[in-house]
């Protein structure tokens, strides 16, 4: 079958991969699936090369494999990762901290081919079934949607809080989004691509943004805040960005890393010595996280539909990534059909 796999730096190639054979696995017809910022880094980096990504998906069951609750047409999405089930972080219900959480992830690793293909295959246990309440394309959104919950559970946020949320891809949309459903009274985005930081704010995401690559954003801050924000999220990983997570929170207060740096980077450290901050990584979600997000879209409590842009072929997926990197354009999620 045809599918998507990283070439070199910055480049895909629409190649031929064997189609799943049936083991323990749930194997599925892949109906949608999303392009992540994690990617990105792959794509960017081009390694590793031969890698089929995509782990955000919503698929129909073709063979249920080892689970025997799935019948064939069941419409199905699944946590990505590969716990170990058996360590601590595994027997305490967070998969997250795992050493083995990526080793074989979906999509992410050379072992386990992702949804940038008609079909791929899942180990049976992360697999969860949707409601027919919810679209193929919420159900692909699923995964991102769950990133942001958890680093907004991270967050603690009290009723009244001011928070800043730096960088408006999806990972910080989604994370603005809940800042408010947890009682956030004033969320404000900082982003270095306007037209991404316009969309934030006529979704009603954030209340206003800052341009990032504004020389003065430090003294807006201060002036709309005096002290800086209670609580900032980093969704972006690279070293202005989270040095200006730093310098934007109050004494006392919380940065949330999200962004995934892909190698070192020099921050000022003392910032967080001096104010006494608190600083939390977040890494993906637990499987009540993933879930969570499931209902609170079939109770149409959250509408992660608007932050999708566009729907693709396998083909147009190079264009997308040069879309999605060009700095300038207002996309934010874009889903592939690998069957258009
Ligand atoms: N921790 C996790 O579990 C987890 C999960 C998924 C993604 N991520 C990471 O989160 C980050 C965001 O993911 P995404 O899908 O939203 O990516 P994205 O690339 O779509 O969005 C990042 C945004 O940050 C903006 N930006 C870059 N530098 C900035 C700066 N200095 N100040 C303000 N904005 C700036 C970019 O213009 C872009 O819009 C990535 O690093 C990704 O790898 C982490
Ligand atoms: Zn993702
Ligand atoms: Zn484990």
């Amino acid at each position: 079958m045809k599918c998507v796999k990283i070439k070199g730096v910055k480049e895909f190639e629409v190649s031929e991969i064997n189609e799943p054979e049936n083991s323990d696995k749930v194997i599925v017809d892949v109906k949608k699936c999303g392009i992540c910022g994690s990617d990105i880094h792959n794509w960017v980096m081009g390694t590793p090369a031969g890698l089929v990504m995509g782990h955000e998906f919503c698929g129909i069951v073709t063979n249920p494999g080892s689970r025997k609750d799935l019948k064939i047409g069941d419409r199905v999405t699944a946590l990505p990762i590969s716990p170990c089930d058996n360590c601590e972080a595994c027997k305490t219900g967070n998969p997250q901290y795992c050493p083995e959480t990526w080793s074989n992830a979906l999509g992410l690793s050379l072992t386990s081919p992702g949804a940038l293909a008609p079909k791929t295959s899942i180990r049976p246990d992360m697999v969860l079934k949707v409601p027919d309440s919810i679209s193929d394309e919420e159900v692909a959104m699923t995964e991102p949607t769950a990133v942001g919950l958890h680093a907004v559970n991270l967050a603690n946020i009290k009723i009244g809080d001011k928070v800043l949320v730096i960088g408006a891809g999806i990972i910080g949309l989604v994370s603005a989004m809940f800042a408010k459903k947890a009682g956030a009274s004033n969320v404000v985005i900082s982003e270095a691509n306007i037209a991404r930081a316009e969309k934030a704010v006529a979704l009603k995401v954030a209340d206003k943004y800052y341009d990032a690559k504004d020389e003065n954003m430090l003294k807006k801050v201060y002036e709309d805040t005096i002290k800086g924000y209670d609580v900032v999220i980093e969704c972006c990983g690279n070293e202005p960005a989270v040095t200006s997570a730093l310098m934007a929170v109050k004494p006392g207060g919380t940065v949330v890393l999200v962004g995934v740096a892909t190698g070192a980077i020099n921050i000022p450290t003392v910032v967080a010595v001096t104010r006494e901050l608190t600083l939390k990584g977040a890494i993906a979600y637990t499987k009540e996280e993933f879930q969570t997000c499931i209902d609170l879209m079939a109770n149409k409590e959250i509408d992660v539909l608007k932050f999708v842009s566009d729907t693709i072929s396998l083909e147009e997926v190079q264009k997308a990534y040069e879309r999605l990197t060009s700095g300038n354009d207002d996309a934010i999620k874009i889903l592939v059909d690998p069957n258009k």
